[in-house]
């Protein structure tokens, strides 16, 4: 059996890896492979164990995960996905939102989703989400729509937690969904000591984006933000030590890094892997179970990014 976490205060028993149906790939989506090859990357999870997959009314990707559902699985699954704040440039009213819920709902081919996020929110727009979108989740748990209410940061341009280190300070949140990777550790201080304290729980992403896919295109990532964003040169060094981790065949490739990194974090709850690659999904299953990453590695890696808030991996 795969091993399981429990997401904060919440009854949600998670497997450590969540599928996750956004990102760049949006299960293959993103790439043109269409909904037959995304429907297969999601009961490939299913068969391995996998018990935990995230999606948003914004993916595209929610009728392939209902689709790939087999009767009487629903229960046993954690099913996350997320609202689409705004319309045409301005919040969504009451009606909107209620209409957004249960088009997920349709399309998930479900009536209650576990955790209901609202999505990538603004540090400016917070205030306004409190005011007027939580009532509206609050009454729709209340009907039995949505067992927990979530927030999820734009962690691209939000790199140093903008939003959520609002949304922690308040008790409205049962879990919210950060950023945290081999390239950007500011959510272990800024996030994860009080989600820990307070039970929220954490649903991890971009544990490997575009720039943790291969030593090559990280090198380039690091050098176009040391020489255009003027991030700290030493986080080069970064790629000698991953490399000479490589070659001392204590792990095979970036991907598993950057997975077990993440996997061994304790605030960093459940980490939402996103490939539209059944093959790359059966690899990170795996790769998520291995042991923490030597202890000399990390001690001489996490030093050269300390402090460095401005990196998402995108
Ligand atoms: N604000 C938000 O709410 C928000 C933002 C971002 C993400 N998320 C959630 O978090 C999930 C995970 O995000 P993510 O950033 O990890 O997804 P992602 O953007 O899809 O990034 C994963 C990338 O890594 C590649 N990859 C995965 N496994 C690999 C392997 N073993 N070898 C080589 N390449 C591999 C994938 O390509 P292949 O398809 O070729 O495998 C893909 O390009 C999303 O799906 C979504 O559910 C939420």
């Amino acid at each position: 059996m795969m091993q399981q976490k429990i997401l904060g205060k919440t009854d949600l028993h998670t497997t450590v890896l969540g599928l996750g149906g956004g990102g760049f790939s949006r299960l293959g989506t993103g790439q043109n492979k269409g909904d037959a090859n995304a429907q297969q990357v999601v009961r490939a999870a299913l068969d391995a164990g996998v018990n935990h997959i995230d999606s948003a009314e914004a993916y595209g990707t929610e009728e392939a995960i209902g689709n790939a559902l087999r009767d009487g699985e629903r229960s046993r699954l954690i099913l996350s996905t997320k609202l689409s704040y705004q319309s045409v440039g301005r919040l969504k009213t009451p009606a909107e939102v209620r209409a957004s819920m249960e088009g997920s709902l349709r399309r998930l081919q479900t009536d209650y989703v576990d955790i209901y996020h609202v999505h990538g929110v603004k540090a400016g727009d917070y205030t306004l989400i409190v005011e007027h979108i939580l009532p509206i989740l609050q009454r729709m748990r209340e009907e039995g729509k949505l067992r927990f209410i979530g927030i999820t940061e734009s962690f691209s341009t939000d790199t140093d937690h903008q939003t959520l280190r609002l949304a922690i300070q308040d008790d409205y949140w049962d879990v919210v969904m950060a950023g945290f990777n081999l390239l950007n550790l500011s959510a272990r201080d800024m996030l994860f000591q009080t989600t820990l304290a307070k039970g929220i729980g954490m649903q991890c992403i971009f544990a490997v984006r575009q720039a943790l896919v291969s030593l090559d295109r990280l090198q380039g990532y690091l050098q176009r933000q040391v020489d255009g964003q003027g991030v700290d040169r030493r986080v080069l060094q970064a790629i000698p030590l991953l490399r000479e981790l490589l070659d001392s065949g204590q792990c095979d490739s970036l991907t598993e890094v950057a997975y077990r990194f993440c996997a061994h974090e304790p605030g960093a709850g459940c980490v939402l892997s996103g490939t539209g690659s059944v093959e790359h999904l059966r690899q990170n299953i795996a790769d998520i179970q291995k042991p923490p990453l030597p202890d000399d590695f990390l001690k001489r890696y996490e030093p050269l990014f300390a402090g460095i808030t401005a990196l998402s991996g995108q």
